[in-house]
């Protein structure tokens, strides 16, 4: 499962680095997150019985068109857009039309908070706020969507990957507010 997913890693880390605006090596929204995103992202896949192809391109394209590494509104509708283009340059081959547009419809909303929808697009979400442990805010299973993602164990695993990670100055908390601006 994870073979057939190596070459989209390659593939997005080819395009979404030359182009990243940020710091894509030690800032918050960079490849340690976006690795640790694909991590939560397979591990989802294989509980839930979903192509984790879906998975794979959310971690590596859902924070590739930030501007900055605060609130950025449209972040998730740019990194849409910007799929959308690597589509038509035949880079995203993977997916059929309604997981590309599954993949598309989790970008655009990922920082919206939502916790219902299609459970591809949920295990996408949840995969990006099982992360939030590297700045500080413990993920919540009220604001996770799926069963996995839930479960203490998994919660607690995830926290242990970001200890020892670099905490923004107001860590320690996890409102909503900060959990949907920093996702
Ligand atoms: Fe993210």
């Amino acid at each position: 499962m994870d073979r057939r997913c190596t070459p989209i890693v390659r593939k997005a880390l080819s395009v979404v680095v030359p182009q990243f605006r940020l710091d894509a090596r030690g800032g918050i929204h960079g490849l340690p997150h976006w690795t640790r995103v694909w991590f939560h992202g397979r591990q989802l896949a294989a509980s839930l019985d979903l192509d984790p192809a879906v998975l794979a391109w959310f971690a590596f394209l859902h924070d590739s068109q930030r501007h900055s590494d605060g609130r950025d509104a449209q972040h998730g509708q740019r990194a849409a857009d910007y799929a959308v283009k690597l589509r038509q340059q035949r880079l995203i081959t993977e997916l059929a039309p309604s997981d590309f547009e599954r993949l598309c419809e989790a970008m655009r909303l990922h920082s919206d908070g939502h916790t219902e929808g299609d459970l591809a697009i949920m295990a996408c979400w949840d995969s990006d706020r099982l992360d939030l442990s590297r700045v500080g805010i413990q993920p919540w299973p009220a604001r996770l969507c799926t069963s996995p993602a839930r479960q203490s164990a998994t919660i607690e695993a995830a926290v242990r990957m970001g200890d020892g990670l670099p905490r923004l100055p107001r860590a320690g908390h996890s409102k909503e507010q900060d959990q949907r601006g920093l996702v």
